[in-house]
């Protein structure tokens, strides 16, 4: 399980397939009850990502979308209101689990390339009124999905954090690929950490498990997300064979990441020379590409469509919004094909719509 082959797939980092090395971590891994918390492998990987994470506690999950309930449920209570930037992950493709679920109020906030300015978090301050419900937590992406991979700086994370703690409010990280965010600025995961009170981040996607997320913090808020968990029926027992290779992705896949940015640093600035696509390359940060086919005078779905006939696989955020992701299994040589078939397939898209760019 090498990776993708044939076609190149570029929708996601979650397509990633696990190591040789993973695998036979599977096959070795000593098991046990991890309800009763006597799977060993499950709890070196939790010791481990706490460890990493500078925390004091971690809790291995399911899947993102689980880890960030839990957090929810566990940072607040039913019927308080959190703010969220208003094109994260959690507000858009978490099934609204933040309201039907854990029955929270969301405000949200308008970023800047996924980043929410400190004042205007200051400005979403409600006083303390009969009428309003209590505002119990922020929560930051890290990198954000929807604004292209894009990172919240430490510097910037800590002026969030410090209009937070000034308003009582706890503060979450989405950091699903946080660890994008470190190798790309070549700094340790810490240095975005301690800025936050909970974080979670994903094993699959780049990092290439097949299953997994981490949810980290202090030990009360672990013990009230291991509960959480339990009741959204993610208490698994020989969890161990999904532990396994999230202590390998952490001991031998992160540094990889770099090439991953590489990849789609190249995809982005060649992109960016093709007429009738446009692409905002400051907000190619770490291993998302978007980029907008507006200028081609075709439908997303039709140019995907056309993608795919070439080989190539990609997803559209809106009518016009193409998005690319970089992961393990796509090399240089997949780039190079994937600008060939884009450049043939908009030279032909404007010949036939005789668009003179
Ligand atoms: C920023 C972010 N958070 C959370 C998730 C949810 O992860 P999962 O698909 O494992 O539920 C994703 C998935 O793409 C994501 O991009």
């Amino acid at each position: 399980m090498d990776g993708p082959k044939d076609p190149i797939d570029l929708r996601s980092d979650t397509v990633t397939l696990p190591t040789e090395e993973m695998l036979e971590a599977i096959k070795q891994a000593k098991l046990g009850d991890d309800v009763y918390r006597e799977d060993p492998t499950v709890n070196r990987l939790e010791e481990f990502a706490a460890a990493k994470m500078g925390k004091e506690a971690a809790l291995l999950v399911t899947s993102g979308t689980q880890a960030n309930l839990v957090s929810l449920m566990s940072n607040s209570k039913r019927g308080d209101m959190i703010i969220l930037e208003a094109d994260s992950h959690i507000y858009w493709y978490e099934v609204g689990g933040l309201s039907s679920i854990a029955g929270l109020l969301p405000w949200l906030i308008k970023g800047r390339m996924g980043v929410i300015a400190p004042d205007d978090l200051e400005a979403a301050m409600r006083p303390s009124d009969i009428h309003f419900p209590l505002t119990s937590m922020v929560c930051v992406e890290n990198t954000h999905n929807r604004a292209g991979g894009t990172i919240t700086k430490p510097g910037q994370l800590r002026d969030i954090s410090e209009v937070a703690k000034a308003n009582d409010l706890r503060i979450h990280m989405d950091g699903a690929r946080i660890f994008n965010a470190a190798v790309a600025m070549g700094i340790d995961v810490k240095e975005f950490t301690r800025h936050v009170d909970t974080l979670m981040f994903c094993l699959s996607k780049g990092l290439c498990c097949p299953v997994g997320s981490i949810v980290a913090g202090n030990s009360g808020f672990i013990d009230r997300a291991r509960k959480a968990r339990k009741i959204l029926g993610g208490g698994m027992r020989q969890a161990g064979i999904i532990a396994a290779p999230g202590i390998v992705a952490l001991e031998t896949m992160i540094d990889r990441l770099a090439d991953d940015h590489r990849n789609a640093r190249i995809l982005a600035e060649r992109l960016a020379r093709i007429d009738g696509i446009a692409i905002d390359l400051e907000a190619v940060q770490t291993n998302i590409v978007y980029f907008d086919i507006g200028g081609l005078g075709i439908s997303s779905e039709m140019f995907l469509s056309k993608l795919k006939q070439e080989g190539v696989l990609a997803s559209n955020r809106d009518e016009s919004k193409i998005r690319m992701v970089t992961h393990r299994g796509i090399e240089r040589e997949h780039i190079q094909k994937t600008l060939g078939v884009v450049e043939c397939v908009s030279a032909k898209t404007r010949e036939h719509r005789g668009i003179e760019i």
